[in-house]
């Protein structure tokens, strides 16, 4: 019988807005279908009428949003790291969050949530506003064709949810080995005007990305965006 294949998020086949991921495929072993079944939903966090205070679910005092999470890499060592930290993974991809799921059991760490799926929708009205740290948009899909930059995620609409879920003082740490997204994403920045921007040399866990673009020895942009 051939092994079941890793399932895209109902939420995300019949979407509203436009993606800002690409769809993907795969097979998944035994051991990844367990954890999708019985581990995933144990992290999950869930819409409801009264908006989620992650810091207050976890009790924690600070929360980061790891959004589109990848692998996974980030998020597990931001969350063993800093035990203090809430961290929110992302992703409409399977794989990275499973890793994460599996991890996070084996290593009895309480401090994760995931969301599978869009985390636009997570970020329009699923978080209480004004609770979250900081939002962590590490390599996001570079989208490097013309016709395809619509699909950013770095936009005036996104700005203005991060904007609003952002605690007074939280910030957004953005990072991509695309020179021509990182000019276009500072303009969009620099335009929405509510974010001191600074090009300072922060320090974070690397991610998949990360790696692979140091590997290749591509140049690498960052900026933190400061609610003011
Ligand atoms: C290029 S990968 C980078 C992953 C990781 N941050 C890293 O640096 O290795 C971008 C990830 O963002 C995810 N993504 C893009 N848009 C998303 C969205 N709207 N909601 C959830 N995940 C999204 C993609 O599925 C993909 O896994």
């Amino acid at each position: 019988m051939p092994s079941p294949i890793y399932p895209q998020p109902d939420k995300v086949l019949e979407h509203p807005h436009i993606r800002t991921f690409h769809a993907r495929q795969g097979r998944m072993s035994a051991r990844r279908e367990f954890a999708l079944n019985e581990l995933l939903p144990k992290f999950e966090i869930s819409r409801s009428d009264s908006p989620l205070d992650l810091a207050e679910d976890l009790d924690l005092s600070t929360v980061i949003v790891d959004f589109g999470s990848g692998m996974g890499l980030h998020t597990l060592e931001l969350a063993t790291r800093n035990p203090e930290v809430g961290v929110l993974a992302i992703d409409v991809h399977t794989v990275g969050l499973l890793a994460i799921v599996e991890t996070a059991t084996e290593q009895s760490l309480t401090n994760i949530r995931t969301h599978h799926g869009d985390g636009i929708d997570v970020f329009i009205d699923w978080l209480k506003p004004s609770t979250i740290d900081e939002v962590h948009i590490l390599f996001p899909d570079p989208w490097p064709k013309a016709r395809q930059h619509k699909r950013r995620l770095i936009n005036q609409q996104f700005l203005t949810l991060v904007f609003a879920l952002l605690k007074p003082d939280g910030r957004i740490i953005f990072a991509t080995d695309n020179d021509e997204y990182f000019e276009s994403a500072t303009a969009v920045f620099s335009e929405f005007k509510r974010f001191d921007v600074r090009f300072d040399d922060w320090d974070v866990p690397m991610t998949t990305y990360h790696l692979r673009a140091l590997s290749l020895s591509h140049n690498i942009s960052q900026l933190s965006a400061r609610k003011i």
